[in-house]
């Protein structure tokens, strides 16, 4: 058989190495739906001004719609000298309907098909993403009435630093995925623009009506310049991007979860539907589905690296090298979906061990700051509290105490101005009752943060 989109001019057959080199049906396959419904926008708008008539377009209609089925249920053969889906579609229906399926590809370009196929295929799977991200974002939240009573350290340098409310934690990764969504948010507008029309690079010479098919396809507008549309794949670069920060986010948690739920830290049990037992160690339960999503976000990265050196220097406007970037993206969005599908119920299912955290909770001399902050309410300059309350820790830890177990004459000694109200910003309880700036972890700050969060994620009453 011979290629399809080879014309009369050649007088070779193709050589087999090339076709299995050069085919994608492997893995575009996966945009056969997007394919057909382009086709039927394009044969549509073809009817519209007159390219093809009512009769050809409606047996253009139902043919694709049968080839579509035929993929649907794997009733469809691949083969790999058609190249890749597009070919494969319009061959089939070549063979079907003659001339009138001869007709389809006027006033475009595979080059042109590609793109808007694949815009398609992105917006979709952006929304899917947008989608778990929601559900992640709930199940963070849902947990937040229930620890509303336990205090965790927070870190810097993994060294232990502040004591903070556990909601505050949760609503932190609320953030981070809220972030990630407006950035999904932001790439779906340049995502949804219509190529198709922009043919091999040039656009065409017959009448066609761009707008109709974007219309048609719910794009939100045309792409304005022809060269620029076949060769940009700016939005394949931005959703791998968005889908590397979102791999990150899942891999910074999944890291803390994981120091969380080891002997050493004692903070958290992850629930165990969702753990793995060792062949050898019958003690053992291990977090591997944190293990594998901070390990996955390895592959997302390397997805970006592969685009970005893929379109680096390419002159315009479409080049085959392209063809490569399907890999790559399907390959983040298949990842960073299935890591987001078992984070939500990673995050509903896991239990906070509140004794263990309690327990330890006076090591680190969490309360330090608040202890500063206190003495500058009294009226010390900042430089002189921090100072004299490294002096009260230096005191706490040579007799192996917390500064709320630290003897009044030691204080004294200290600093002689000192009043005996001291002890009420000491300790862990009374430090976190303090914090009252916006975005902190005080009680009221927090259950502030609560309420918005019910609301932006449209949580019922
Ligand atoms: N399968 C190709 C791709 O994904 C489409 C080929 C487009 N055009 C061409 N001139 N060969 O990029």
């Amino acid at each position: 058989m011979t290629t399809p989109s080879r014309s009369g001019l050649f007088r070779q057959a193709t050589d087999c190495r090339l076709d299995a080199f050069s085919e994608s049906i492997s893995f575009d396959r996966r945009l056969y739906s997007q394919d057909v419904t382009a086709s039927m926008a394009h044969a549509r708008m073809l009817a519209s001004v007159g390219l093809l008539t009512e009769e050809e377009c409606a047996r253009i209609l139902e043919t694709l719609a049968e080839i579509q089925e035929e993929i649907a249920e794997g009733r469809f053969e691949f083969r790999i000298e058609l190249e890749d889906i597009h070919m494969h579609i319009e061959r089939a229906l070549i063979a079907r309907l003659g001339d009138v399926g001869r007709k389809l590809h006027t006033g475009r370009s595979r080059n042109d098909q590609v793109v808007t196929d694949l815009r398609l295929w992105i917006r979709e799977a952006l929304d899917r993403v947008d989608g778990l991200l929601l559900q992640l974002q709930r199940a963070f939240w849902g947990r937040c009435a229930g620890d509303l009573d336990v205090v965790l350290p927070a870190y810097t340098h993994l060294q232990r630093a502040q004591p903070v409310l556990a909601p505050h934690y949760w609503l932190a990764y609320c953030e981070k995925f809220a972030r990630d969504r407006q950035r999904l948010a932001d790439c779906r507008k340049r995502v949804n623009v219509c190529s198709l029309g922009a043919a091999a690079v040039a656009g065409t010479s017959l009448p066609i009506d761009r707008d109709d098919v974007a219309r048609r396809l719910e794009f939100a507008g045309v792409a304005a310049n022809s060269i620029d549309v076949s060769s940009d794949r700016d939005f394949v670069l931005e959703s791998a991007f968005a889908l590397t920060l979102i791999a990150e986010h899942l891999s910074v948690w999944a890291e803390e979860w994981i120091l969380w739920s080891t002997a050493e830290f004692g903070f958290l049990r992850l629930p165990q539907s969702f753990c793995t037992g060792s062949s050898i160690m019958p003690q053992k339960m291990n977090p591997d589905v944190l293990e594998l999503i901070r390990g996955k976000t390895a592959r997302v990265v390397g997805n970006l690296q592969t685009l970005l050196v893929l379109v680096k220097g390419l002159p315009l406007a479409y080049n085959r090298d392209l063809q490569e970037d399907k890999p790559a993206l399907f390959d983040s969005f298949d990842t960073v979906e299935a890591c987001l599908a078992l984070a939500a119920p990673v995050v509903e299912g896991a239990e906070l061990n509140r004794a263990a955290i309690a327990e330890r909770l006076d090591r680190g001399h969490l309360d330090a700051t608040t202890l500063m902050e206190y003495l500058i309410l009294e009226g010390m300059p900042q430089r002189s509290a921090h100072h004299l309350v490294g002096e009260f820790v230096g005191r706490a830890m040579a007799r192996g105490v917390s500064l709320s177990e630290l003897p009044w004459e030691e204080y004294k000694q200290a600093c002689p101005q000192l009043e005996p109200s001291v002890y009420d910003v000491l300790g862990v309880e009374n430090a976190v009752r303090r914090f009252v700036s916006y975005g902190s972890t005080g009680i009221a700050p927090v259950r502030e943060q609560m309420a918005r969060w019910k609301d932006r994620l449209g949580i019922p009453s």
